[in-house]
């Protein structure tokens, strides 16, 4: 099949002085292994239709095939004057095969296309993301086991208030992150739905089988509602959601580390994997990742917040609005994964002062609901003891109570259920490993459906 250089004119569908204003191409560029892909399994359908002859399936997908090689070695022809990658990739196969290449969107939108396009490009999103955030918790996990007998202070409202573990206060960042884990997982479940087949709105009058192109691109099944399928955009906006809060957690992890990098706290050595320093004060050394993971979450709420307001009051079906919808997800992917490998590279490097850690834990007023449960466990009546105890505290120095400021006895003495002694964090620590595994093994089977656009794209012709 030699290339063509003939050079196709713009379908006329895009012949509008407004071209500029339309085009998606910048943004949805990325989405071309999906869109290719798609259209591999569309052709095949179609020739299993009957609406397809069996050489026109094979130019067709070899053609395609053709199309994606050249995007991945960088020598496809990208026209901006096309105004986004469904019509580059036609006009292109269509350059390279000839008028064949016409037949390639027979009873096909670009409405079903790009909803399809999107979902793939979710499903392999997801599974980047959610592989980041396993090794970063268990690289959590990693500095957590050797720590179940660190003491630190633990803070409500920012002021001392019981001691915790080292180990502690990094599963509790754990625990978020594995929920960011899990809720990216149940919205490429939610995700699983193939749209291919709605066409602009309203299906086709030809006999296309929507359920045969789902199965082929590993789908769990196909849309219900034409109308629905090509307007629904649920799964970005729950993956905005999820990356979202993501970030949230991320900016409140950081936060954590940015006040014990202080020599306030002094809890974290200030060490170059921190960040950088000043280019103005020499003794400056700024924890600038933690710092900038914190503010990276107004950019990944914004771009949720942009994409509810695109799609509040949309009529159904299909309005141009929703193209807006692509650039919000894929910065929100992008900041997201950047966020991921900042933090995977600065948590190994977190170096904990661990003595100022004791110290701090050591603060008498800390042992003062101690030594009110202490009082509990002879019979006085809690509030009594409470009242009992504020008094000790305004009256007298603290401390030479009948409770020892022990950080380590005190942090015991809490193992109740998800508690700071280091035979409740043992208990965590098992859960915590079991969660991973059984993320692990949902990963692994949304990675086999990751894997089939690209077997689709290399296959040999069957
Ligand atoms: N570029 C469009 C988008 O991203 C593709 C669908 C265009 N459909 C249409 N009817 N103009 O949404």
């Amino acid at each position: 099949m030699p290339p063509s250089t003939e050079r196709m004119p713009a379908p006329t569908y895009v012949a509008t002085p407004a071209a500029a204003f339309l085009r998606s191409l910048p943004v949805d560029r990325q989405l071309l292994p999906y869109d290719v892909a798609g259209s591999i399994a569309h052709v095949e359908m179609l020739g299993s239709a009957g609406l397809l002859g069996p050489d026109e399936v094979l130019t067709l997908v070899g053609g395609l095939r053709r199309v994606a090689r050249d995007v991945a070695v960088g020598s496809f022809p990208w026209r901006d004057d096309l105004e986004d990658v469904h019509t580059n990739v036609e006009v292109r196969l269509t350059e390279l095969v000839g008028s064949v290449g016409g037949k390639v969107h027979t009873a096909r939108s670009r409405n079903d296309q790009v909803a399809l396009d999107e979902r793939l490009y979710l499903r392999d999103a997801v599974h980047g993301l959610a592989r980041r955030l396993l090794e970063l918790e268990e690289s959590i996990l990693g500095r957590a086991a050797p720590e179940r007998e660190t003491p630190m202070p633990g803070y409500t409202h920012l002021q001392r208030a019981q001691p915790v573990t080292l180990a502690h206060w990094l599963l509790a960042h754990f625990w978020r992150f594995d929920r960011d884990v899990d809720r990216l997982l149940a919205t490429a479940r939610r995700a699983d739905v193939s749209p291919l087949g709605a066409g602009a709105l309203a299906g086709s009058t030809l006999p296309i089988d929507p359920t045969a192109t789902a199965r082929r691109l590993g789908f769990e099944s196909a849309f219900e509602n034409s109308l629905d399928a090509v307007s629904d955009r649920d799964p970005l906006a729950e993956l905005l959601f999820d990356l979202a809060l993501f970030a949230v957690h991320a900016s409140a992890f950081g936060e954590e580390i940015v006040l014990f990098a202080t020599k306030e706290f002094g809890f974290l050595e200030r060490t170059a994997a921190l960040g950088s320093g000043s280019s103005l004060m020499p003794q400056k050394r700024n924890p600038d990742v933690a710092e900038l993971v914190r503010g990276k979450s107004g950019r990944a709420i914004g771009d949720l917040v942009a994409l509810l307001t695109t799609l509040k009051g949309l009529p159904l079906a299909y309005d141009r609005d929703l193209q807006e919808d692509k650039a919000a997800v894929l910065d929100a992917v992008a900041t997201a994964t950047a966020v991921l490998d900042a933090l995977g590279a600065l948590v190994p490097e977190l170096r904990f002062h661990v003595p100022r850690l004791r110290d701090a834990a050591s603060d008498a007023e800390l042992y003062a609901t101690d030594r009110a449960e202490a009082r509990v466990v002879e019979g006085l009546p809690f509030r009594s003891a409470h009242e009992e105890v504020t008094r000790t505290l305004d009256d007298a120095p603290v401390g030479g109570a009948d409770v020892a400021a022990d950080p380590l006895a005190a942090v015991g003495r809490r193992s109740t259920r998800g508690g700071p002694a280091p035979a409740s964090v043992d208990r965590q620590l098992a859960s915590a490993q079991a969660r991973l595994a059984a993320h692990r093994r949902s990963l692994s089977s949304l990675g086999r459906k990751v894997e089939l656009v690209e077997e689709l794209l290399k296959e040999e012709q069957r």
